[in-house]
């Protein structure tokens, strides 16, 4: 397999045809707009290549002659070819903006639809400013490549070609005298194309490492200031800055060579036709009307060759980003999106009840690893309808990733974990998630008022809302924000200390009804003003509920009706507070240690 992790990198690579073909995948449902497009594009070409010819009738038949013989009707023809090239291209323009709408409407629903999907795992590797990345400009690029590359190239080919054809129908001595200066510009374009795209490419990758590189010391500007680093970071900088410079002078060098250079070979096409031309007309081997065409026809010539490397080069960076978006797309999706076989589907946990006399939790012999080192091995728990376990172990012991497993984040590699009675991977994960609720130690409240954060999208019912605020003991302290439950948290909660996040964060919880209840270190940054607040609201929101209680003060797991210690990846010791102290094991030292500091 490639590698997963997403990388900034620009891949190098000549157009890749498999890419293409998927990328027309996209295109494929909206076929009937490219027909049309394509048919405009045909039309808009031909009318564009009717003109010099009708120029070249005009001349010869009419002014070189002194005659009135079909004037009006060429001057005619030649209004409506002008007419009919720019109505078709309007069409064709308008009609390739649609497409590429169209399609990439597609692919950000799909694209989004994954990075939802995607396991947490993902995001462990890949940091969330990529994914964003993703999003925005890997599909700007294939849009901007669908509206102004895919038609118009084939268009350029077509128009490239049907003047090479006319030209050499026209006056094939002549044609292969122009045809030096062709295949000069068509070397010099291909020189030059290989340098705009290396500079390109470093211009891109600068551009990165520019964003990555403010985005982090932006974010960190705190910690930047708190230890007096700003020089230090000004001079990282002006480094980035400098090189930044460098390819950016680079590449405006290499156009400023460029297009001067194009337009200097298509003016000595030009000397060519003029002077091998001139001697024709004068020795009457040639029509005047025949010189004037070809001037006509190698000026639309060189247009599009002019800027097929700008064309190429939006190609390859679309197809760059096709690439990564594919990447994403192919990547496995969390167990839980896929259906599961219909052999394991069983009901959900409320269709069934528990089985008689069976824990609601178990974890039996399960084993994991985040693909390091093992983190669990044959760690075994369980736990009774509405009882109340604390969990509590060393730091890195592995607390948290018993969470992760039990809701589904993460799949053990040997054991199982059963939900009444049956296993977590053959039930409707979402339905677990909703009863089992997760308090982490920094809860996350989106930028809305507290009432939004607790309904989380569920419809208000007031009365429930009430009998929430009363179970968490929260009543006083909403009364005493400045706009009650319609206070603004600010982005991420920005406006309320961890504590009062934290209050809000128990009403969410409480109020989607969960059946266990599950605090992560719930009162592990709390400050000290709140924290009373929060252990009460704590001890009432378990009141006849299963909890799950992972702290590092032992107070608030005293009170648990089992505590199990967690050590080396498995549950070490395992009984009621005054068994534990009893025991005179690790708990018992550990709880020594805390009520004498
Ligand atoms: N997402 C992750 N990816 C890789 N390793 C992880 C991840 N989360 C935790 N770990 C590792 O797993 C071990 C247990 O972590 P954790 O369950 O968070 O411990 P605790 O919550 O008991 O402090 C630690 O060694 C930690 O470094
Ligand atoms: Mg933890």
């Amino acid at each position: 397999m490639r590698r997963v992790d997403v990388h900034d990198k620009v891949s190098v690579k000549d157009i890749d045809l498999r890419m293409t073909l998927r990328l027309l995948s996209f295109v494929r449902p909206h076929r009937l707009l490219v027909v049309i497009a394509l048919a405009a594009m045909a039309l808009a070409t031909g009318f564009n290549l009717l003109q010099p010819y009708i120029i070249k009738l005009v001349i010869d038949e009419n002014l070189v002659k002194g005659s009135l013989a079909g004037f009006y009707g060429y001057v005619v023809l030649f209004g409506v070819a002008v007419i009919g090239r720019n109505v078709f291209s309007y069409l064709q323009m308008v009609i390739v903006t649609t497409l590429g709408q169209r399609v990439i409407l597609d692919m950000r629903k799909r694209l989004f639809k994954k990075v939802l999907e995607l396991p947490l795992s993902f995001y462990d590797r890949n940091p969330t400013g990529r994914i964003i990345t993703r999003h925005i400009s890997d599909i700007e690029a294939v849009n901007e490549m669908i509206s102004s590359g895919l038609v118009s190239v084939i268009g350029d080919l077509v128009m490239v070609l049907s003047i090479a054809v006319i030209l050499l129908l026209l006056d094939r001595s002549l044609f292969l005298y122009t045809l030096i200066s062709i295949v000069l510009l068509l070397v010099f374009a291909h020189f030059m194309k290989v340098r705009l795209r290396e500079t390109n490419r470093a211009l891109r990758q600068n551009t990165a490492k520019m964003n990555a590189f403010l985005h982090e010391y932006i974010a960190g500007i705190g910690v930047v200031k708190g230890f007096g680093r700003e020089e230090k970071i000004r001079r990282k900088f002006r480094v980035h800055n400098d090189d930044f410079k460098r390819a950016g002078m680079k590449l405006s060098t290499l156009y400023s060579v460029y297009f001067p250079g194009v337009e200097f070979i298509s003016a000595l096409a030009l000397v060519i036709v003029l002077f091998k031309g001139g001697l024709g007309v004068i020795g009457g081997t040639i029509t005047i009307g025949t010189v004037i065409a070809f001037a006509g026809y190698l000026e639309k010539f060189f247009g599009p060759v002019k800027d097929m490397s700008d064309k190429y080069n939006i190609l390859q960076s679309a197809l760059a980003s096709c690439e990564r978006i594919f990447t994403i797309l192919d990547m496995k999706s969390s167990p839980e999106y896929g259906s599961p076989p219909a052999s394991m589907r069983l009901p959900h946990p409320e269709e069934g009840g528990t089985a008689e006399g069976a824990p609601l939790i178990e974890f039996r012999n399960v084993e994991f690893d985040y693909g390091g080192e093992e983190v669990l091995r044959t760690f075994s728990l369980s736990i009774d309808q509405g009882e109340k376990v604390a969990i509590v172990g060393p730091t890195g012991a592995g607390k948290t990733t018993i969470v992760n497993l039990l809701l589904g984040f993460y799949h053990p590699r040997e054991g199982e974990i059963l939900y009444a009675g049956r296993d977590i991977r053959t039930l409707d994960i979402g339905g677990l998630r909703r009863k089992v609720v997760l308090i982490p130690q920094e809860p996350f409240l989106f930028n809305g008022t507290v009432l939004d954060n607790i309904l989380g999208g569920e419809e208000l019912d007031e009365a429930w809302l009430d009998v929430t605020l009363k179970s968490c003991g929260i009543v006083r302290f909403v009364e005493n924000l400045p706009d009650g439950l319609n206070t603004f948290v600010g982005e991420r909660g920005s406006r309320f200390s961890a504590g009062q996040r934290q209050l809000v964060s128990f009403a969410r919880a409480i109020y989607h009804r969960p059946e266990v209840l599950i605090l992560d270190e719930a009162t592990g940054n709390i400050d000290p003003e709140t924290e009373h607040d929060v252990t009460s609201a704590i001890k009432k929101m378990m009141e006849g509920k299963t909890s799950i209680v992972i702290a590092h003060r032992l107070q608030t797991v005293v009170e648990c009706d089992k505590i199990a210690v967690v050590m080396n990846g498995k549950v070490a010791e395992e009984g009621p507070h005054g068994a534990l102290l009893r025991a005179k094991g690790y708990y018992s030292a550990l709880y020594g240690l805390q009520i004498t500091s």
